[in-house]
């Protein structure tokens, strides 16, 4: 088996969430188990390409995009043991630029669309000219969910896959922008209620299969939980194809045995740099430096659906509680202030940091005591499973991938604690439970250990993505 994946963003080059680490690690996993795996993105301004020595394969190009005939150029960075191989699209217009989505405000790029479409045309120009001769085309989210359709329109032998890693970006495009597209595929678009078009109903109208990132997930979708009609209607049609497999976690990065980001490494058995990265956290953040109190640590972007409403609401109560927090991320500009407001209110006892910062990342999974997410949705998660990998106790919510890899604490088992339904009270009953067995030492380090020894490794989820591509290839044409 051949496979192409695509996606618009792969750690280590450009990242802006858990597609990026995904992208950047399933690939590996699954490289030694298929003939062939490549990755596809676009080479962004801001990808050093010396650092990752990605260098040009002499190939280029040219794609219509409506009136407008666009060049390409294509690079690449060869495979690693942890990295397969990677193929970069450039073009000067579309992708050399700071940013990859948006500007540094958070404004989205206005000609989004038509960088994707070209990103996905470029693809479909690479096939036909036999320069990527994949068996299977592994797509993900709105950024390539048209390239099922493109694929079909060429009658082309390759079969198609789309990940969803999140129900709430479309990749909306207007009718006009339609235009900008190959005649075959405009006429396979299906309008919405909104009257525009929705490059993730496309994908999941298109592919020969589908699936998300969690079993859990995957039942909200069939479900409808949350989700407006018409789009409901598109993913009930697509539930013989649709399954659910639950992201995996790049282990030897994250590891809190070689962390190369983090000053003092550790395992469940001895978990003494645990405290001495603590106190560097403490140090770096200019929190207060008592070891005793707990810890809580958030990393994420900072948007509604990722929990904040609560939190922001919560927070008061928390610091009187006794916990001290850090949080990483940028975002929502709102969600931004509220939080340097509630760092004010408690120096010492609040930090923020208003970024998005690998290094600073590592050190709260290996120094925080508890790990914050209360998503009102997860399709899966990442960092609850590197919170758990690092003995940092996972607060989530009950809701996609976070039901499905998070075990709410018992004395004999469990490692972590959930909260059910979405509402500040539940929330402050997880944390109220978590600080009363944090305070019962041992029990707090067994389930420590416990967390720690789960397996979050790609291995298993290898597995059932190599079963999907075997029943894709035995599909009939
Ligand atoms: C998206 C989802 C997240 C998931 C990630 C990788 O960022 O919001 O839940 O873990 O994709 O699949």
């Amino acid at each position: 088996m051949d496979i192409l994946f695509v996606s618009a963003e792969v750690t280590p080059f450009s990242k802006t969430g858990g597609l990026a680490d995904v992208a950047g690690s399933l690939p590996a996993a699954l490289s030694s188990q298929v003939a062939s795996i490549r990755v596809i993105t676009p080479l962004y301004g801001q990808i050093d390409q010396k650092q990752h020595s990605i260098n040009s394969t002499g190939i280029s190009g040219s794609v219509s995009l409506g009136s407008e005939t666009l060049a390409y150029t294509v690079h690449k960075s060869v495979a690693t043991k942890g990295q397969a191989e990677t193929w970069f699209i450039g073009n000067e217009r579309f992708f050399k630029r700071d940013g990859i989505y948006t500007l540094p405000n958070g404004a989205g790029f206005a000609d989004n669309n038509q960088r994707f479409f070209f990103f996905q045309l470029v693809i479909i120009d690479l096939l036909d000219k036999q320069l990527l001769t994949p068996d299977i085309l592994h797509c993900n989210d709105h950024h390539s969910g048209l390239l099922p359709g493109l694929v079909k329109g060429s009658a082309r032998s390759i079969k198609t896959i789309f990940t969803i890693h999140n129900f709430l970006y479309h990749g909306h495009f207007s009718p006009d922008e339609a235009e900008l597209l190959p005649p075959v595929l405009q006429n396979m678009l299906t309008l919405t209620q909104w009257e525009n078009y929705s490059a993730l109903l496309e994908g999941i109208d298109g592919a020969d299969l589908v699936n998300t990132v969690s079993p859990g997930y995957a039942r909200e979708l069939i479900n409808g939980s949350g989700i407006d009609e018409h789009s409901h209607q598109h993913l009930r049609m697509a539930e013989p194809k649709f399954h659910g497999i639950v992201n995996g976690i790049d282990t030897d990065y994250w590891n809190p045995e070689r962390d190369s980001y983090t000053p003092f490494h550790y395992t469940a058995l001895d978990l003494t740099g645990k405290r001495l990265n603590k106190r560097e956290l403490l140090r770096q953040t200019g929190l207060d430096d008592d070891l005793e109190t707990p810890l809580m640590g958030s990393i994420s972007r900072l948007v509604e659906n990722k929990g904040f409403p609560l939190i922001i609401k919560l927070l008061d109560d928390l610091v009187a509680l006794g916990l001290k927090f850090i949080f990483l991320g940028s975002g929502d500009p709102q969600i931004a202030q509220q939080l340097r407001e509630a760092g004010k209110r408690h120096p010492g006892r609040i930090a923020f940091d208003e970024s998005y910062n690998e290094a600073v990342a590592h050190l709260i999974e290996s120094g925080a005591d508890m790990f914050l997410m209360p998503s009102r949705f997860e399709p899966c998660g990442l960092n609850q499973l590197y919170s758990l990998r690092y003995g940092t106790i996972p607060i989530v919510h009950l809701t996609g991938g976070l039901g499905d890899t998070v075990v709410d604490w018992s004395s004999e088992q469990g490692t972590g604690f959930l909260f059910e339904p979405y509402t500040v009270k539940a929330l402050l009953r997880a944390v109220k439970r978590a600080l009363t067995v944090y305070q019962a030492k041992s029990q707090w380090s067994e389930l420590m250990r416990r967390a720690m020894a789960q397996d979050f490794s790609w291995d298993r989820s290898a597995r059932q993505y190599i079963e999907l591509y075997k029943k894709m290839k035995e599909m009939p044409q």
